[in-house]
């Protein structure tokens, strides 16, 4: 299973030292919240900060977008450096239009769904992405507790993704932890999301290790 580190909780102040930190971790990948303040009640930042980043740090880019109007900055976060853009199927973006812009700008593109939207809801798109993010939690903040009443959810677009015979990587987000991230690979994601676990770690090193060992029940599934 692979690593993108939320960087929601680490110290804003000293953002080089906290990407140094996470590339020092192992991890795959760096996890980026932006969040508008409509569609989560929460505000965090934006392409211009995520464009004083990329200077500061080779890891690829996974852009979580939870914004009402993703659509309307979709150049811009390409522009700032990245490397996934990914948006919520519950936002008020077109939903394929959107994908299609993405891919055009020769990034990734992925679509989210909130723990209450079925994963029935992405089954349309799924020719159109990279990947999908299965919520664990409700977006807006950090720390909270880890769903585990989403596994079916994983599961179920697990099923489909093989059956279509596609390579769409699955994300998990939320409450993930050296506990919770055998859960979620055992229900078929890849890539997990990890925030406040990994940034109170005391060895965080050793937790990037500890899940990279899990096999995802996509390894398992394709297993002959
Ligand atoms: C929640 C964000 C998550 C969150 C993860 O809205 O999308 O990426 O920061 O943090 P933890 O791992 O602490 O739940
Ligand atoms: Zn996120």
């Amino acid at each position: 299973m692979l690593v993108s580190p939320s960087i929601l909780t680490c110290d804003f102040a000293h953002m080089e030292r906290e990407l140094d930190f996470v590339k020092q971790t192992g991890a795959d990948m760096v996890h980026l919240d932006v969040m508008d303040g409509v569609f989560v009640p929460n505000l965090s930042f934006g392409p211009p900060v995520i464009a004083r980043l990329r200077p500061i740090s080779d890891m690829f880019f996974d852009v979580h977008l939870m914004m009402e109007y993703p659509d309307r900055l979709i150049e811009a976060f390409a522009k700032a450096g990245a490397d996934l853009i990914n948006f919520h199927v519950e936002s008020a973006a077109p939903i394929a239009e959107t994908l299609d812009k993405i891919r055009a700008l020769g990034k990734k593109a992925a679509l989210t769904i909130k723990p209450k939207t079925p994963a029935s809801a992405v089954f349309p798109y799924l020719d159109k992405v990279d990947m999908i993010l299965v919520m664990t939690v409700e977006p807006g903040f950090g720390g909270q507790s880890f769903m585990a009443d989403m596994m079916p959810k994983v599961r179920e677009l697990r099923t489909e993704i093989d059956r279509r015979g596609l390579s769409v990587q699955l994300q998990v987000d939320g409450g993930i932890g050296a506990a919770t991230a055998p859960v979620a690979a055992e229900a078929g994601a890849d890539i997990a999301v990890v925030g406040s676990a990994l940034f109170n770690a005391d060895d965080a090193k050793a937790l990037v290790a500890e899940i990279h060992t899990l096999r995802t029940g996509a390894a398992v599934h394709s297993q002959p």
